[in-house]
């Protein structure tokens, strides 16, 4: 399905230590990329729990990117790893709902990738363009209590910011 007039919202989960600074460092360097994403900070990918992808997708967003540290630069040793094995389980849950898979992206981008991750930005955006609106629920720009949820989602696991070794 593709609808000229549809702009897909998409949430971003990053990880403080790499993907948020690459988004920081796109900004700085003026790499252009859609401006679709409204980008939550967690402290690692290891600590986004598939609850929170849910949520999101429930409360509006058309999809849902994770974003962290490359396999083995994880700042907090294994966790990245722990967050491919979930997002293994979270793609075959969403799968049994009808959630197509390039709705929801891991991906990985240092610091140092701005670049690599405004491209991987571009690509879900244009991969959920393709797909149309989920319609899980209702246009979260006409809601401002669903946008005010939305930033809520981290508040409400406050224990997500805060990771031990
Ligand atoms: S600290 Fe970045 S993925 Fe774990």
């Amino acid at each position: 399905m593709s609808d000229q007039k549809f702009e897909p919202k998409i949430v971003g989960f990053l990880c403080n230590w790499c993907s948020y600074r690459a988004a920081d460092l796109a900004g700085s360097a003026r790499i252009m990329h859609a401006p679709n994403v409204r980008i939550i900070r967690v402290m690692c990918s290891g600590r986004v729990d598939p609850s929170f992808v849910l949520k999101a997708l429930s409360m509006g967003a058309d999809g849902v990117m994770i974003a962290g540290c490359h396999p083995g630069e994880c700042h907090y040793l294994e966790q990245n790893y722990k967050a491919m094995r979930r997002f293994g389980m979270l793609q075959h849950t969403l799968r049994g709902l009808g959630v197509e898979d390039k709705r929801v992206q891991l991906v990985w981008a240092s610091a140092a990738e701005g670049q690599r991750l405004a491209d991987a930005i571009d690509q879900l955006v244009a991969d959920v363009r393709e797909l149309g609106p989920l319609q899980w629920a209702g246009n979260w720009e006409e809601n401002g209590e669903r946008l005010q949820a939305l930033e809520d989602i981290v508040k409400e696991h406050e224990e997500a910011m805060e990771v031990t070794a």
